[in-house]
């Protein structure tokens, strides 16, 4: 398998079979979940989210040679949320969202119109967790009445896929009912616990009361601030990011939690 391929020029001037038989032990085969290919990963990835070089899909590597990738754990329950992937029929509820020019009022982003939506959803129907420089979208439906009322974004910011950025956004007619608060503790814990991810990391512009809030509550370091980086509707605006690592969410692993802490969800 492909990744075999790096192991003699790695391993030097050993001899074939001792090559051959440290190569096995260094990795792990198993079968693509999505495309049931086989493939083989460093042993170091096993538990760790990689990419299938055959289909690309996400899946996460498997503990033990043999085994089937496990799938990303999606979607997610919460009390009053299913948090999943964005579907064709989301169009109407996103459209009520993004046409929505209060809710870019931080951002530099613009309302989208029916066909920018449609044109989205068709494009993010090709987009995996592990896609370079592209968001994975997730979306945020009521278990009562099933309507969308908002979304996530996960989007990893280095190539061994541990750290990643995220965003939210809420309706405004759902907004201030805790559903940000919720969601944000579930991420956390499929960042942490389902990805054993290192790093999770956030920003919002400095005016946006209901961010700063949001990212503090949830117990995220408040890390520093970016001064009048960004040109939003006419004037720079400050942005100011917050994170947490993986031993803030598990501290028997690590150091104490940050001011405010995070409650694992
Ligand atoms: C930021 C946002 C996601 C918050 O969503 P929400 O569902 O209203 O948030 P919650 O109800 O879970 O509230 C989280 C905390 O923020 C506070 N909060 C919410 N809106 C607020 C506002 N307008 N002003 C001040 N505090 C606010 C809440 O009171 C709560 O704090 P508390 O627990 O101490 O009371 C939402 O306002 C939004 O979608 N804004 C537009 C997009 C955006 O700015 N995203 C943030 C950058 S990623």
């Amino acid at each position: 398998m492909g990744l075999w391929l790096a192991a003699p020029a790695v391993l030097g001037g050993r001899g074939a079979l001792e090559r051959d038989m440290i190569a096995e032990d260094n990795f792990v085969d198993f079968t693509c979940p999505y495309c049931g290919d086989p493939v083989s990963f460093p042993r170091e990835s096993a538990g760790f989210v990689q990419a299938c070089p055959n289909c690309t899909e996400s899946f996460i590597v498997p503990d033990d040679g043999g085994a089937v990738g496990r799938a990303i754990p999606l979607p997610i329950t919460t009390a009053r949320l299913v948090i999943r992937r964005l579907a064709a029929q989301d169009w109407q509820d996103l459209l009520e969202l993004m046409a929505d020019e209060e809710f870019f009022r931080y951002t530099d982003g613009v309302p989208l119109d029916e066909d920018g939506i449609l044109r989205w959803l068709a494009s993010d129907a090709h987009v995996k967790l592990t896609t370079p420089d592209q968001p994975f979208f997730l979306g945020l439906e009521l278990q009562d009445g099933g309507k969308l009322i908002g979304y996530a974004t996960l989007n990893f910011t280095d190539p061994q896929w541990r750290q990643v950025n995220f965003s939210l956004g809420l309706n405004r007619k759902f907004q201030r009912q805790g559903y940000a608060r919720e969601t944000v503790a579930a991420l956390l814990d499929f960042c942490f616990r389902g990805l054993k991810l290192h790093r999770v990391a956030s920003w919002c512009d400095h005016r946006n009361a209901a961010g700063l809030r949001l990212w503090e509550k949830a117990g995220l370091r408040r890390e520093g601030e970016f001064v009048k980086n960004r040109w939003v509707h006419g004037e720079w605006a400050t942005s100011v990011w917050f994170a947490a690592l993986a031993e803030d969410y598990f501290p028997s692993q690590g150091q104490a939690l940050p001011a405010g802490g995070i409650e694992p969800g």
